[in-house]
């Protein structure tokens, strides 16, 4: 069952009832104000940092769900009612939500009287705009009022949400214009040199800035008392909970339309000018703010500038097929999703709060792949940014905050496949930027800088602290974790509630890890080519000559008949072997360690992916391990505390799913590749959203998996490397255009499903017009550049402003 429908022309998505299987969102904001916004106009929003710097407040995992957002109430009549339906809940006669990239719009209709609520936040700028247009479709004249409303948070989203013996006394507000513009101050008058404000552009009947005057203390935000007499009552917040609301009297005749701008900015000043008066703050750089925004034309000329900068992005990588439902992922959604991972890492979601966890070492330089053709000078900033949280040793901090860029301590380090995501993370960017002065740029350890050194020698750290932390196979140790962070072999956890990923009870040097093997000599070489390229052929003999050992390491200790091990615990036992109990087989090293070349000439490789098939392939996609975990196993640590199908044991983690689909064109099985692409992307599942539930346009992090007890649902939308790995998968090994260091590879290894398509890829500044002619032999690729036959699959960077013209015959 569908709620709704690609609209592929105007890249939205159009939802077409509030009723949706679980809140479908979108984000707003690409650079430094970011927000969150449902299909019912719920979810909060935040300048940088969605836990230190959260500028309205949300509930979550609340009864009903999504509870607090920006609503607006109209009162017509008798009847009170929401255009996005809730919270009120008034039954619409007509109700459309559509999500674009950066904007969502929400239509509701009633009694003749359409409201549209835009919501987008300005290129730039650290505002949101909520455009509302009210339009009287009806034959009388219509008399109502309009009732904006939202909710301050007091900036530390962790602290507003627990510490209330301070809070209800330090709420502050200013109001001017008789409520047309209301700020939001607490804390001003101390360390703070920071506001927010909401604003509309149209004279008011009245405002509240009080949350219990305006809805009553035992109300909720579906009977908003204020609203309900139709009378703003002109509430002063002092202490408690500060809320911006604006009352509108508004009449239209038949066929008349109204629009109105609000507009929720958020202000720094200088330290030194913060007042205009005693206790009165500067305003001055809200009014610059609002005068930019405060009228339709400039509204409409910022939301033009929104659409042009994506349309330009999406320029980048895009591909014409006969499949609807691949070219939409490609060309929008697919690549959106990679601009809002690597902007909130796993921060805030509707499944993340945004006080949880900041940015992840892995994660960010994961996000990075799919991202990096968008804004590579941003990608390049990122890197920066993560590299300066490794320490001396090559280990590194697993997050760290976005506001002060400091390595988060209460979730610590140990995390042993951290260090290898740098150098794949710095590979991507120089390969797609061509810029390798990166490399000489000097980046501190552990944020001091006095410890500088240039980020190739942090390349060469991360590389070598494989080799510094060997186990007594001659694989690399786990440490607290490789990239599945719930198989914590050093742990051995019996306290409830005990952290598995800060608690390592045991001191040892036994447990080892396949996966981050197969990482090392699939990264490893990466690092070798950089620094050749450097100059420093010595160096680079050294990396190789310790991936081919690791690689017959592998081959030696890792290989287990049918497919590849998982690791070995802290008894030095196998994890992920027929020999175990459950868990036989783990799906992570048999996507890296192909992804590595391991075992394709000898034959393992094709073995474990005929093993992937055969015991961990389902109808949603393929599942983390098998069989699922039924007891807890405590020196395997959380991956076990998970009930069967669902998250690390079972589930369909769709993170490590483009791996295997990777791995399937490494060994030349388009056809395999195509069928797991297929099932686990969004555009493919549309007609089952009611059993996946999460939106149809991102890829969710986990889909049950074939043990759960529900699967094909989906969870945990958005934030996952999923999203980068899937456009790593299609665009660069299924369609098969791919940067390297020296020239974009063509290389398709695509269904014969699709026996004909175009890639349109711009690549340092030139442009390639790729036509694919696919048998669906994989092997065999022709490819004709400028009209003359060339040998082999690169194609040569061209000079910046060219276009290249590619015939790839397959
Ligand atoms: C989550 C984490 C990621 C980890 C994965 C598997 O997606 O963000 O870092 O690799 O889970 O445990
Ligand atoms: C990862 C895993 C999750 C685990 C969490 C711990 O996100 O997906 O299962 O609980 O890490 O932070």
């Amino acid at each position: 069952m569908r709620f709704g429908q690609f609209d592929d022309e105007n890249k939205e998505y159009v939802i077409h009832t509030p009723r949706t299987p679980y809140p479908w969102i979108n984000y707003l904001g690409s650079e430094e104000f970011f927000g969150l916004v449902s299909n019912q106009a719920g979810g909060y929003c935040f300048f940088r940092d969605a836990k230190l710097r959260r500028l309205t407040r949300y509930r979550y995992n609340n009864v009903p769900t999504d509870d607090g957002g920006r609503y607006f109430y109209v009162k017509e009549g008798d009847t009170v009612w929401n255009p996005s339906w809730g919270p009120v809940k008034t039954e619409l006669d007509a109700y459309e939500c559509r999500h674009g990239l950066g904007y969502s719009r929400i239509t509701g209709k009633k009694n003749g009287l359409s409201v549209s609520m835009l919501f987008f936040v300005p290129v730039g700028k650290t505002c949101e705009v909520h455009a509302v247009t009210l339009k009287n479709e009806s034959s009388q004249k219509k008399s109502f009022q309009l009732f904006s409303f939202l909710e301050w948070c007091l900036w530390n989203a962790e602290d507003d949400m627990t510490n209330f013996q301070r809070n209800y006394s330090t709420g502050e507000v200013e109001i001017t214009g008789g409520g047309q513009t209301i700020y939001h101050k607490t804390e001003f008058k101390e360390r703070r040199n920071h506001y927010a404000f909401y604003h509309v552009n149209a004279p008011v009947a009245g405002y509240d800035t009080d949350r219990e005057t305006f809805i009553g203390l035992y109300n909720g935000f579906h009977e908003p008392q204020v609203v309900l007499e139709g009378k703003s009552r002109n509430s002063k917040a002092a202490g408690w909970s500060p809320v911006a609301s604006q009352c509108l009297e508004i009449t239209l005749g038949p066929g008349e339309t109204k629009e109105l701008s609000f507009v929720l900015g958020y202000i720094e000043v200088d330290k030194s000018q913060k007042w205009e008066s005693k206790s009165v703050i500067n305003k001055k750089p809200a009014l610059d703010m609002i005068a930019t925004l405060d009228s339709k034309a400039k509204v409409d000329a910022e939301l033009a500038k929104l659409k042009d900068y994506w349309k330009n992005l999406l320029s980048g990588y895009s591909v014409k097929s006969s499949d609807d439902k691949l070219d939409r992922m490609v060309n929008i959604w697919n690549q959106y999703q990679c601009m809002v991972t690597f902007n909130m890492s796993r921060s805030a979601s509707f499944f993340e709060s945004g006080i949880g966890r900041g940015m992840g070492f892995r994660d960010s330089n994961q996000d990075l792949l799919g991202f990096v053709h968008l804004i590579p000078e941003r990608a390049r900033q990122r890197i920066l940014d993560i590299a300066a949280t490794q320490f001396e040793d090559g280990s590194a901090y697993h997050q760290y905050q976005p506001l002060t860029k400091r390595g988060n301590n209460a979730i610590g380090s140990g995390f042993n496949d951290d260090p290898l995501w740098l150098i794949l993370g710095v590979a991507a960017y120089i390969k797609e930027s061509g810029d390798f002065s990166i490399l000489d740029e000097q980046v501190a350890f552990d944020n001091d800088e006095s410890k500088s050194k240039s980020l190739l020698e942090h390349c060469k750290r991360s590389f070598d602290h494989v080799l510094h932390n060997i186990g007594p196979n001659g694989l690399p140790l786990i440490g607290r974790a490789d990239w599945n962070d719930c198989l914590n072999l050093n742990c051995f956890s019996e306290t409830p509630g005990e952290s598995f990923q800060t608690t390592e009870n045991r001191e040892g040097r036994t447990a080892e890890s396949i996966f981050i093997a197969g990482m090392f000599v699939s990264i490893g070489p990466m690092y070798a080519d950089m620094v050749e390229r450097k100059g420093d052929k010595a160096e680079g003999e050294r990396v190789r000559n310790e991936v081919r050992k690791m690689e017959r390491v592998v081959l030696d200790k890792g290989w287990d008949g049918d497919w590849f091990l998982r690791a070995y615990d802290f008894f030095g036992k196998k994890v992920g072997s027929k020999g175990n109990k459950e868990a036989k087989i783990f799906i992570e090293p048999q996507g890296y360690c192909v992804m590595a070349g391991i075992g394709v000439a000898s034959g393992e490789a094709k073995k474990a992916l005929d093993s992937v098939k055969e015991y961990l392939d389902c109808p949603y996609g393929i599942v983390l391990n098998n069989p699922a975990f039924t007891e807890y196993v405590l020196e395997y640590g959380e991956i076990s505390t998970y009930p069967a199908g669902y998250k690390e044991n079972a589930g369909i983690f769709c993170h490590n799913n483009p791996w295997i689909m990777i791995a399937e064109t490494v060994i030349g099985r388009p056809e395999r590749a195509w069928e797991y692409y297929k099932k686990i992307c969004p555009s493919y599942l549309e007609e089952i959203s009611d059993l996946h539930r999460t939106e149809p346009y991102v890829y969710a992090q986990m889909i049950a998996g074939k043990d759960a007890v529900k699967p094909g649902e989906a969870k945990n939308s958005w934030l996952t490397g999923t999203g980068s790995w899937n456009f790593v998968a299609i665009s660069q090994y299924l369609l098969g255009v791919r940067p390297e260091w020296d020239g974009l590879v063509v290389q398709p290894c695509m269904t014969k499903e699709i026996a004909e398509y175009k890639v349109v890829r711009r690549a340092r500044g030139a442009t390639y017009e790729i036509t694919v002619k696919n048998s669906g032999q994989a092997a065999s690729a022709k490819l004709t550049v400028n009209g003359k036959p060339i040998e082999g699959n690169q194609v040569p960077y061209a000079p910046a402003g060219s276009t290249v013209s590619v015939l790839c015959e397959v």
